[in-house]
Parts: C-alpha cells; structure tokens; sequence
C-alpha cells in the first residue's frame, strides 16, 4: 500500500458554478476540490490548512468507516475540534476498501456552500471488484445542488425563532461535478459574442426585454465561453465499449433521478459496497449516496452524442434538471456536438412507488457478508418528527433534537469529562410511545401521545461488539398530510438494509419479512414518507459516530444521534491531542495525565 499525500488550503473563492458568481468555499482555488483517487489499502494523508479568515472548518471522508481512527472523522463537536482560521490539521486514515465516495465539510452548511469533491478507491490484487474485467473505462459524476441565496443567510433563517424563520426553499442549479446553467437554457446563450461584455452588449439593444436579451445579460460568462466554470460536463466516450460510470450526490436537498439518454444501466455498486447487478433505465440517488453503473456505448445508430439529464425527485420541481453529454467520439474526436433531441424527463417527482421499486431492488451481490443469524443485542427505534421548540422548528428523533455541545464528544470520552462536557445527562431515548399517530402532524396528537421535544446533546452509549438493529420509523412532518423521504447516513460502519415497509413497523409482524439472507450493505439509506426503515450495524469500530438525515438544513435543525461506542477501549487508540483540545477538554488535557 501507499501513502497519498494531499496539502489543501480552504478558502473563499469567487466562482460561477451555474455562470452566476457567487463566494463559495474551495480547495486550492478550485471548485469541486481535488479528487482524491487511491488504491484499496492506501494511507491517505491530507493536510488541510484553514485560510477562511472568519469560521472554523472540518473535512469528513462519507463512506470511509475510519477504522481505528475515529478521530479523523472530520466532524465538529463530534470527532474533533475544528481546524481554526489560519490553523493546520493532517487527516491519516486508510482508503480500507475499493468503491465510490466523497469527501465534505461538516461544519455548520458549508457542505452546501460547496466543499466537497469525489473519493475514489480502487480494487487491487488483494481487495479485488468482482465487476473489474467487465468495463473498459470509467467516468465520474459528483452531484450536488446550489443556491444563490448563501449558507449564512440559509443558516440564519433557519434559525429564526416564530416569525423570523425563514426557508430558502429549492435550489436554483443541480450541479453535476459543479457545473449548472442558471438562466441559460443551452441553446440561447450559444452564441460565442455573448462571452465578452462589450460584445454582448452589442448583442441585445438597450431595453431589449426579451427572453433571450435577460438571459444573455444575467449569464456572468456563457456556458460556452473560453475557461467557462459552468460549461457543461462533456464524458469522452468511444463507441462499443462499456464504461464504468460513478455517481455520488452530496446535494443539500434534492432527491435526484440520472438517466443516460438511449442506454440502459447496470447497477453494480452502492456505497462501497457490491450488489446484485440489476438493469434500469436510470437510477434515484438521494444525498449521501453512491453508486457505480455500466453502460455500454451501443448506440452508434442515430447520433453520437446523447443527454445525460439529472432531474430533481420527491418535491415539486422548480429546479431544472442538469444537463451532460456523453460524446461518441467515432466522429468528432476531441469535439462535443450537442445532441440534437430533446433531453429526456425525469420520472414524474412524486411517483413514490416507482422510487421504492428502485431502491426495493437493491440487494447484496453473492459473496457480500450477511448479518449473522446470531441474536440482537439491541434494537433501537427512532421516530422522526418534525416540531416547535421554543419557537424554533426543529427534526427531532423519538421527541430530542440533537444540539451538538461546544466539546466534540471524543474528547470528553477520552478525558472522562461527559459530566462537565455535556449538557444533558443520561442516555437517548430507545423509542417512543406507540400511541404517537404517524400520521398526524405533533400538534394534532391525542393528548396522551404529546410529547414535547426537547434539544440534547445525549448520546446512545453502544457497546463494543453490540449487534444493534435501527428501526427508523417515519411520521408527519408540522404540515398535514406531509411527510418527507430522509437518506440516513451512518458514520463509522457500513449497515445492512433489511427491509422497508409503510406506516408503523410492527416488530411481531413485520420482523418476519426482513432480509437477513441477501440484504444490501450501505452507509446511507433512505426513509420513505410515512414509512419505515431497518438497518443493522454491528459495533465494532470504538468512536462516536454520528448517524443523521443527509439533508444538510435537516441535520442543521437537529435531524441525528450521536452513538458513543465501545468508549471502554477509546484510551487503547492513538487519537493525535490537537483533534480533541478544546472546550472543556482543553483543561482537562492539562489536568490529567497523557493517556498513552
Ligand atoms: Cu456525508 Cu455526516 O455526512
Ligand atoms: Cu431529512
């Protein structure tokens, strides 16, 4: 194995991902960051310099299970302190096993204020993909969505109490490896004068108000100017070949649906994980999932160059899907034309059954570890509600809001100050009181099932070893008749999915139906409105790991749990002091004998 190393400055850039400028946060100057690419088995180190001159930052590695190094999780308040401005942090962990990921900020929104970029591990000799001599090439698409409105202001208004709160709602641009068209459908701004300002002035007369003459002048900078950052992503494909196409979204929000006009998929990866190879037409993807397909150029009849089209699933759309183009290059080497049909349209958006088909048809491929018949030390079932606390709305699992504390939990554990380090005391509630109605929304509850929610930073304490089944039990959000899809990210471990059902899980009759044979392992799993989820993780990685909605406002409104686990074999782990110094541990370290 190797060592990869990285050296990253994170900074506020000025870029124009959707040809519209706003301040994001990059990598190096750039944006996407760099991809991180490196084999099964590698070490990869990444030195991550802080030169945001006004917040703290932290980058986590989604889908790395960080085994025996807990501690470069990348999470604030969690696993670590954040890196402050002006301040040097170095990320060593082990890339443990081949797949698709990413990497993000994990403090405060500013995964939503743009850092992220890919994580790709390859098989090698050792840890091989069984799907390995079945592809020629690979191409790779991050997905995300961006809003104009900035996250302080998202934040900010999400924070506000009674009145003042205040919902960004969708966003204006999907990105696809951050890059969008705002305002500029493909065709209009085609025109390479409107590239420079003086030329495109000359374009459209003063007071000209039509259609095209708004676009021309709202678009900074043209999707097909010279170094364009919002050009569209065009995959070099050769024909009768068959590529290995990698898709990962770290959208704030969106539910996402990609289809590659004129070619089927074949779904052969999920996380990191293999499964039982599948046929679609195209693939749902909910923020914090991954996956790999193969397609196989085999369209070389028609025209040479077809849409890939990523539209919006789940909520009514008023984001436009992103446009790629995947390029023959039998004709035009080097050259992209635009394909001359339409792009096709997304799935209608609140088709949830076919969304459940897809993701109901997702099993483990043979060979994939399944969960021993052994008996479950511990099933823990989690209602998700939405509510009012003190004038805040907030998500809350079985009625506790999650508020992280100033302290990251790892260092409190591994100093042995929880009692000083956290506000609330005691465990986090195992389940709730079945007589709640899903169905209904918290104020509309018999009064015997009102529970107010209260905020917390308690934990689940886990046992190292424990075999813990997850119910995730959906419910009404504050809105009748609403209840949103969730994708649920668990840090630390993969889980098997083992089954899905709608309204109230019911352990008599409906453990029965689940899948302990072929389940599927992930990180990231979705809740269906009004519906049920069952994961099993097995605890055997020490840390304290959070488990969240992967919707970036949901998680801010305190939509996760945090799980201490195996805390009794923290101290046998080599956790670097500077990760976890700060809040009460700062004095603590300087009270208590080293550790090590
Ligand atoms: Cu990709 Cu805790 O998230
Ligand atoms: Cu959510």
């Amino acid at each position: 194995p190797a060592t990869r190393n990285f050296t990253w400055d994170v900074e506020y850039i000025m870029w124009a991902p959707d040809c519209h400028q706003s301040v994001m946060i990059g990598i190096n100057g750039e944006f996407p960051g760099p991809t991180i690419s490196a084999n099964a088995g590698d070490l990869i180190r990444v030195e991550v310099t802080n030169s945001l001159h006004t917040e703290g930052v932290v980058i986590h590695w989604h889908g790395i299970r960080q085994i025996g190094t807990p501690w470069a999780d990348g999470t604030a308040s969690i696993s670590q302190c954040p890196i402050n401005s002006g301040e040097r942090f170095t990320y060593e962990f082990i890339a443990d096993k081949p797949g698709t990921f990413f990497y993000h900020g994990h403090f405060g929104m500013q995964r939503a204020a743009g850092l992220y970029g890919s994580l790709i591990v390859n098989g090698t000799e050792q840890q091989p993909e069984p799907f390995a001599a079945e592809y020629d090439g690979e191409l790779n698409m991050l997905l995300s969505d961006w809003y104009h409105e900035n996250v302080y202001a998202q934040a900010a208004g999400l924070d506000g109490k009674d009145k003042h709160w205040e919902w960004v709602g969708e966003p204006q641009t999907i990105l696809i490896n951050g890059r969008g068209q705002f305002g500029c459908s493909l065709g209009i701004t085609g025109d390479r004068r409107a590239c420079d300002r003086r030329k495109r002035d000359a374009l459209c007369k003063e007071g000209d108000k039509s259609e095209r003459c708004e676009l021309i002048r709202r678009s900074e900078c043209g999707p097909f100017c010279e170094r364009s950052q919002c050009s569209p992503v065009v995959f070099d494909v050769d024909p009768g070949k068959t590529y290995r196409l990698r898709i990962a979204s770290t959208t704030s929000l969106s539910a996402l649906n990609v289809q590659v006009q004129g070619h089927k998929l074949t779904v052969v990866e999920a996380d990191g994980n293999f499964v039982a190879p599948f046929d679609v037409d195209d693939i749902d993807i909910y923020s914090g999932e991954t996956y790999s397909v193969l397609l196989t150029t085999d369209q070389r009849a028609s025209s040479s160059s077809y849409w890939i089209s990523v539209g919006v699933r789940g909520r009514r759309p008023k984001t436009p899907p992103a446009l790629a183009i995947l390029n023959y290059t039998n004709s035009k080497p080097g050259r992209s034309s635009w394909p001359a049909s339409v792009p096709p349209a997304t799935p209608a958006w609140d088709n949830v059954t076919r969304s459940k088909e897809f993701t109901y048809r997702i099993k483990a491929r043979d060979g994939t570890p399944t969960p021993a018949a052994a008996a479950v030390d511990r099933r823990i079932t989690m209602l998700n509600t939405q509510d009012w606390v003190q004038g805040h709305v907030k998500w809350a699992i079985n009625h506790v809001t999650l508020s992280l504390p100033a302290t990251p939990y790892l260092g409190a554990y591994f100093y042995g100050i929880e009692d000083i380090a956290f506000d609330s005391s005691g465990e986090s509630p195992d389940g709730y009181d079945r007589r709640y109605d899903i169905k209904k929304p918290p104020g509309a509850q018999a009064p015997a099932a009102r529970v107010p929610t209260t905020a917390s930073d308690r934990v689940f304490r886990i046992a190292h070893g424990a075999v813990v089944d997850v119910v995730l039990q959906n419910a009404n959000a504050l809105e009748e008749d609403v209840s949103e899809s969730h994708p649920w990210h668990l840090h630390g471990h993969d889980f098997w999915v083992l089954g899905y059902g709608d309204g109230v899980y019911d352990h008599a009759r409906d453990s029965r139906k689940l899948d302990t044979a072929t389940p599927p392992l992930r990180n990231t799993v979705v809740l269906f409105p009004h519906g049920w989820t069952v994961l099993r993780f097995v605890a055997d990685n020490p840390g304290v790991w959070a488990f969240h909605c992967h919707i970036e406002p949901h998680l801010h409104l305190g939509m996760g749990v945090i799980f201490a686990e195996g805390m009794e074999k923290l101290r046998e782990l080599n956790v670097p002091r500077e990760a976890i110094t700060c809040g009460e541990a700062k004095t603590a370290s300087l009270s208590l004998a080293p550790a090590v």
